[in-house]
């Protein structure tokens, strides 16, 4: 399969192949109107190879999108509500060898193999390149294996094995297991791949595409949303219509591995990269600053924003009346950016992505049996769980007889690290009294000083005086003179033989 194929002739093949699958009915009605045929209709003449066939679209010259949008599906990972739906990117590329990278989620699996065969054309596929295993982007390897039995799989070793966890899919005899800086030549281009544990998995990887410049990113730089014809970032207002739902996906995805992300931030600050085509949401082309300038912010939990999100969890409305009056006296007194959330209605994911933004956040919680109000407490949790850092707190209880949820926020929010605190704990009894009011008054002006100040909130660059030790599949950090023989990575469970000291 390594032949030259001119241009135009691949043209012609292309429509030929396109018209031979709408014959078969695999293309449905958008490849060719009632009763035209592949040379009446021309539907690629002067136009994009593969126009009109599924969700395709031309990246390069030579790479294709194949991915397809699902916008079906209510719960991301059952979990996080996507009312935009998501798109599962997928990419093939055409040289002396073809190559596919990734595959999709099985809700859409018909349309990605019309967009799988209409651009390989009747060409068999070489190589499947699996950056990542989750089942978003593996559920259809095994059927892909199935089509295309001399395909290679190209993957790390924790992902075949992952693969067959999921699958019972055993690639071993048609495996090529890829170490960090590996490369595999397709004719014109060559791809190098680079290990990038936990973000979002241990077992991921990136693609770099010599030629056109594109790393393959896997999870990274996704975003939720179905894509809308758009495939590229600049083809979109993104900062409008796209950033909040790619913070909210970085944050709650991938949020807890910040240390893994900057190792890959550090890894691609030494590549020409000229694109982004990660597996979610739009290909970046243009601007690439602008997005790896919210990534490092993001992993290294660096607020985006001077700004205040209140939170408030309230039954009989005492504690939201004194969340709002906080609101309103930071508005008056010049703070522009404050927003307020019911924590009771505001799905717990939104709540991440805008602490996440935030520089400053004022609790506000009800006592409720005997502790923080328990949607307050597990977005508290969560915080944790995403290993949220360097956010000033201000907290504000509220309690009829016995009120106890500010000290119990506290104690989980010094678990946080880089967590400070600006004004006392303002305890309220039902509802606000004039005192109160004072007393909120005294935090806001606090609030408003410490903005002033400026972003005090920098990254906290770590400096670390033990030594360390890195799991070589997933990047976790073991401190301390030695690892000890028992050890096991509380992250992917690889034995102490798997670290080595952190160059
Ligand atoms: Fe989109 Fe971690 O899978």
């Amino acid at each position: 399969m390594s032949r030259e194929i001119p241009r135009r002739d691949f043209l012609k093949a292309a429509v030929a192949g396109a018209a031979g699958l709408a014959a078969m009915g695999a293309l449905g009605p958008t490849a060719f109107a009632e009763g035209e045929t592949a040379e009446s209709a021309k539907p690629f003449e002067g136009k994009p190879k593969f126009a009109g066939v599924g969700s395709v679209r031309s990246v390069t010259d030579d790479i294709y999108y194949v991915g397809v949008s699902d916008r079906r599906i209510q719960l991301f990972e059952n979990v996080y509500p996507i009312p935009r739906g998501v798109a599962y990117n997928s990419y093939v590329i055409l040289d002396e060898k073809t190559a596919l990278i990734d595959t999709v989620d099985r809700s859409v699996t018909g349309q990605f193999f019309e967009n799988l065969t209409a651009v390989l054309d009747g060409r068999d596929l070489d190589y499947l390149v699996v950056n990542h295993m989750e089942p978003d982007h593996s559920s259809a390897i095994s059927e892909v294996l199935v089509r295309y039995p001399g395909a290679q799989v190209v993957c790390t070793e924790q992902a075949a094995a992952i693969l067959n966890q999921f699958f019972a899919c055993d690639i071993s005899d048609r495996a090529i297991y890829a170490a960090e800086g590996d490369t595999l030549s397709l004719g014109k281009h060559t791809l190098t791949f680079v290990h990038a544990p936990m973000v979002h998995w241990p077992e991921v990887m990136m693609s770099f595409d010599d030629v056109s410049g594109a790393l393959f990113s896997a999870d990274a730089f996704g975003s939720f949303g179905a894509l809308n014809g758009n495939l590229f970032a600049d083809e979109v207002d993104f900062e409008k219509d796209w950033l909040p739902d790619a913070r909210r996906y970085y944050c709650n995805i991938v949020g807890k591995y910040g240390a893994q992300v900057q190792a890959v931030l550090q890894k691609a600050a030494g590549v020409p990269i000229q694109m982004l085509c990660p597996t979610h949401g739009p290909v970046w082309r243009e601007n690439l600053e602008w997005i790896l300038e919210k990534y490092d912010r993001w992993s290294s939990y660096t607020p985006e924003d001077q700004a205040v999100m209140v939170v408030y969890g309230s039954v009989y409305g005492g504690t939201e009346s004194a969340a709002n009056a906080v609101a309103a006296m930071l508005s008056q007194k010049g703070v522009a950016d404050v927003r307020v959330y019911d924590v009771s209605k505001t799905h717990v994911s939104e709540l991440i992505a805008e602490a996440f933004r935030c520089s400053h956040i004022v609790l506000a919680s009800i006592t409720y049996n005997m502790g923080v109000f328990t949607p307050m407490k597990n977005f508290l949790l969560d915080l944790e769980a995403h290993n949220l850092r360097n956010r000033s707190f201000s907290l504000l209880e509220n309690g009829s007889w016995s009120p106890a949820a500010g000290k119990q926020m506290q104690s989980i929010l010094d678990r946080l690290a880089g967590t400070s605190y600006t004004g006392k704990i303002v305890t309220i009894l039902s509802s606000p009294s004039s005192e109160d009011y004072k007393a909120l008054a005294t935090m806001a002006e606090a609030i408003v000083a410490s903005i002033q100040a400026g972003p005090i909130h920098q990254v906290e660059k770590e400096t670390p005086e033990v030594k360390r030790w890195v799991c070589k599949l997933c990047g976790y950090v073991y401190e301390g003179e030695e690892v000890p023989a028992e050890f096991k990575c509380p992250i992917c469970g690889a034995g102490a033989d798997k670290f080595e000291p952190e160059e």
